[in-house]
């Protein structure tokens, strides 16, 4: 089957142009202006920006966490992914009984004859011993290419230093980028002791236990750990300028160090945490928000790409499971849900505002996700020979989100009420229509596992050479 969508301006990472896109089955065949139409379906994209579809590389679906379970499982998740302009994510396996091989075949099976959109995994490491090490080149050869550390949630994530190192330096022999969740768990468990004590319970303290120190203690040492392992090193869900500085100071020493941010950290606060009654858990997420002055900060290190990912760490809980941490903030479920919502905030709070162009939109949250976490060259771009998954944006079409539209298995939106002026009007996965108009039309289980490659920055020798 072949389409031509017609007219749009086709937006990449580095160009936009007004022309047509030629699918021809599940591939872009052509881009050029006035192609010719015929034997083909006409989508007519006049007056509509023509984008790759977005990667979501930061999402927690069907996750067992803090004794309970993320309310969107890989039906629903990727279902509102897909209404969102969202053609694939790369979801958090985690290590199972020890194994990190019984931990990717349980996600596997998770996202098999569920998922909408194709998928990937990132590999958690919580238990680094040498027989998890041992694995990481297998998995690697199965497609997963990154492994993820946690540096706070003590007792069920969390990671020591020495084990950082061992599966840094690890990664020399079986490949494989490391991402780190930069927090600082002593400090947050001390904090928390005393809050509680001092009879400090309600959702705020989760913030005010959290602050920026923390956050930026934990980015220094990765990043320390990273360079004396001579490896490279991705910070998932940077939110305030402290850590972002350390980023910043090591990619101007040359190091491979890169950082992700998320969409909530650009455009709420910490005042959300206080709503009354008990409304504030629902914004309860870690590192949490931090105060509006981070916002510029966050947008400007993207600009400049020390951030080289928006990504939205979907991990969405009910109000009902929020609950737990009622009379003990520190009970409440970590997480926010975001996947569906991401391009419509970008676009309305970020393009239209000037704090990103269209190109540094799409760089953002697809070329650049594609290129580090060895997506490229099918997915992340709109070129001949790339899966044709794309969307057809409407910059006029105006949305209001609010939990009683959206499709996500979760009964509030942390955006509630936000009026976004630009949408998605149809959305291709693999050349074909999975959303269109306000209608989902794809199945489950269409999505397909994505093998990924690995990213080796060239710069890697001479950088660490230099110190
Ligand atoms: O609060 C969050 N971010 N929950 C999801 C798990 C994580 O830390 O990424
Ligand atoms: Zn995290
Ligand atoms: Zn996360």
């Amino acid at each position: 089957m072949r389409t031509l969508i017609q007219g749009g301006t086709i937006v990449t990472a580095t160009d936009s142009f007004v022309g047509d896109v030629l699918v021809d089955g599940e591939e872009v065949a052509q881009l050029g202006v006035a192609l010719d139409s015929q034997g083909t379906d006409v989508v007519d994209a006049t007056g509509c920006l023509v984008m790759p579809g977005l990667i979501d590389s930061h999402t927690h679906l069907d996750m067992p966490f803090a004794g309970t379970r993320t309310a969107d499982d890989f039906d629903t998740g990727t279902a509102a992914a897909a209404a969102g302009g969202t053609t694939c994510i790369v979801d958090f396996a985690r290590q199972v009984d020890g194994s990190l091989q019984k931990g990717l075949d349980t996600w596997m099976a998770k996202a098999y004859g569920k998922a909408h959109i194709d998928y990937g995994f990132h590999l958690v490491i919580t238990e680094p011993t040498d027989a998890a090490l041992s694995e990481m080149k297998a998995v690697v050869a199965e497609g997963v290419s990154t492994f993820k550390l946690f540096m706070a949630y003590k007792r069920e994530l969390m990671v020591t230093d020495a084990g950082m190192l061992a599966v840094l330096d690890r990664t020399r022999e079986s490949g494989g980028l490391v991402l780190v969740h930069a927090e600082n768990g002593d400090m947050v468990d001390f904090n928390v002791a005393r809050a509680l004590a001092a009879g400090d319970v309600s959702p705020r303290f989760h913030a005010l236990t959290r602050p920026e120190a923390v956050e930026a203690e934990a980015t220094s040492r990765a990043i320390r750990l990273a360079k004396q392992a001579q490896r490279p090193l991705f910070v998932v869900h940077v939110t305030c300028e402290a850590a972002l500085r350390e980023i910043q100071a090591a990619r101007d020493e040359g190091l491979p160090i890169y950082g992700e941010t998320c969409v909530h950290y650009l455009v709420l606060t910490v005042d959300e945490l206080a709503r009354p009654g008990f409304e504030g858990a629902k914004y309860v997420c870690s590192p949490p928000l931090r105060s509006a002055k981070e916002h510029d900060v966050l947008w400007s290190g993207l600009r400049q790409q020390a951030l080289g990912c928006i990504t939205t760490d979907h991990c969405p809980f009910d109000f009902e499971q929020k609950q737990m941490g009622r009379g003990d903030f520190s009970k409440i479920p970590n997480g926010m849900p975001g996947i569906e919502s991401r391009l419509s905030i970008l676009f309305d709070r970020g393009v239209r505002r000037s704090k990103l162009t269209i190109n540094e939109l799409v760089r953002a949250t697809s070329t650049e996700p594609a290129r580090i976490f060895g997506l490229a060259p099918r997915k992340g771009t709109i070129a001949p020979g790339s899966h044709a998954d794309i969307v057809v944006f409407d910059p006029e079409l105006e949305v209001t989100i609010s939990a009683e539209t959206h499709h996500m298995n979760v009964d509030y939106s942390v955006f509630e009420g936000f009026v976004c002026r630009g949408a998605p009007r149809i959305v291709f996965s693999r050349g074909e229509i999975i959303y269109k108009e306000g209608e989902l039309m794809s199945v489950p289980g269409r999505g397909r596992y994505v093998k990924r490659t690995l990213f080796e920055p060239a710069f890697l020798e001479t950088a660490m050479e230099a110190r």
